[in-house]
């Protein structure tokens, strides 16, 4: 039997600062951001936009089109979790209509827990061939103003249906997993801006690398040369071209100009969105691999292989293979568009939408209103966070199922 990712869809925030701004406010060299990085830009959450509301974005996205009616399990990988006790599962659940006999949780470990939700989701479906898993990831980076953190943040989700129907991706089993107790990268409850060693954290993401790489390799006999493409995680796209070189001079091989070159051909096509749009942790990873699917036609056959990394430190490699067909189901035109009518700030706009805070004492604010997606933070009433649906459904959206045409425009 197959298992894997039936649909895969991105959501982005409509806003970014270009990282030549920030260089310039900073005073320095953009190309320590464009080179040295490997950052163009960085998405920019507006106040009323945040990890349930990008989360229900990408996901609506990606249940277009699917029985939703099968969905009996959603898991929501983020690191940027907005209440302690409830999940956040359960509010992109109820935005979506999704059906009432589902279990709906949260998962944490830093950028890794949407990995790992892969994983599990893929031995449940395995076990309950009929169902079907939504998995989202959807997470705001975000780091001290003028910290060296600054230019790495961004914000992004990304949406899986996993099922036993695969038609983008069958996805292997096999995960070769590391564990280390480290404290490279960690949010104290009591701070909004994640902390951060990050030389550290660089030194860390390649050891853990090696490490589950070989644990995925004594599992699957599998050499690196049986894997076309690599997704990492992106923190910064150079990360990627860091780390993975690390790995091939490891375990391949040859430091040759040649050899360098052959290594980066293999993750190019995955770097070309987190370049625009920065870190999105638990999503960078499958923001990588939908960027690979939308921007190369060829790899129906072809195995990928995925690392994902979430400080403290717990990582995963995992790989599948491109199954025929896959260009007919990817989002590449949608994404595309998505990315390409993004609205460029200004600095100060940067720091307007950095600054804004929502109360902490239960007094009733509406957000004000930018543009966002199909569903939108609308603000807060006696502690409780009020989402809506700000648009009349597009003509092209008017294909789900009954369930989801149900769905509820708002949840006080
Ligand atoms: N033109 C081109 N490249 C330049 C440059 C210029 N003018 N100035 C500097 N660079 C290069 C540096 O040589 C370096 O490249 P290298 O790593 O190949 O040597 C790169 O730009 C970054 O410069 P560096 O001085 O190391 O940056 P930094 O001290 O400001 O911090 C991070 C970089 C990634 C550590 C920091 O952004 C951070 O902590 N980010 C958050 C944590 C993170 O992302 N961790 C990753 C693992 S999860």
């Amino acid at each position: 039997m197959k298992v894997g990712i039936e649909s895969l869809a991105v959501h982005v925030p409509h806003y970014y600062l270009d990282l030549k701004t920030l260089a310039e406010v900073r005073g320095v060299d953009p190309g320590k951001f464009y080179q040295g990085l490997g950052q163009e830009k960085m998405a920019v959450p507006p106040p009323d936009e945040d990890i349930v509301s990008m989360a229900a974005n990408a996901a609506y996205r990606a249940l277009e089109g699917i029985d939703a009616s099968s969905v009996d399990t959603v898991l929501l990988a983020t690191e940027s979790g907005i209440d302690q006790s409830k999940s956040a599962a359960v509010y992109v659940h109820h935005l979506l209509g999704l059906p009432a006999n589902c279990k709906a949780v949260e998962l944490k470990q830093a950028c890794s827990s949407g990995a790992v939700g892969l994983l599990m989701a893929l031995a449940y479906v395995a076990v309950h061939p009929s169902r079907k898993v939504l998995l989202v990831t959807s997470d705001i980076a975000r780091y001290r103003m003028k910290s060296s953190g600054e230019p790495t943040q961004g914000a992004g989700a990304a949406a899986l249906v996993v099922s036993a129907e695969p038609r983008i991706v069958e996805l292997g089993q096999e995960s070769g997993s590391y564990t280390e107790d480290v404290m490279d990268f960690w949010r104290p409850n009591y701070m909004d801006e994640a902390l951060v060693d990050g030389k550290y954290s660089i030194k860390v993401y390649q050891r853990a690398l090696l490490r589950a790489w070989e644990a995925y390799a004594s599992l699957t006999h599998r050499s690196l040369d049986d894997h076309h493409r690599f997704c990492y995680h992106l923190p910064f796209t150079r990360m990627a071209e860091k780390a993975h070189l690390h790995l091939v001079h490891a375990f391949a091989g040859g430091k040759t100009r040649g050899a360098t070159t052959d290594a980066l051909a293999k993750i190019r096509s995955s770097l070309h969105y987190n370049r625009l749009v920065g870190n999105s942790y638990t999503a960078s990873v499958f923001v990588a691999l939908s960027s690979l699917l939308d921007l190369e036609s060829d790899l129906e056959g072809r195995r990928v292989g995925l690392f994902s990394y979430g400080s403290g430190c717990v990582a995963t490699f995992f790989s599948g293979v491109v199954l025929p067909g896959y260009r007919n189901f990817v989002q590449a035109e949608r994404h595309a568009a998505l990315l390409r009518e993004r609205e460029e700030i200004t600095f100060q706009r940067y720091e307007e939408f950095y600054n804004y805070r929502l109360p902490r004492d239960g007094s009733e604010c509406a957000t004000p209103r930018h543009q966002t997606g199909l569903f939108r933070l609308a603000g807060i009433t006696g502690h409780k966070r009020i989402y809506e649906r700000v648009a009349a459904e597009p003509a092209e959206d008017r294909q789900g199922t009954p369930e989801r045409k149900g769905a509820v425009a708002s949840i006080s």
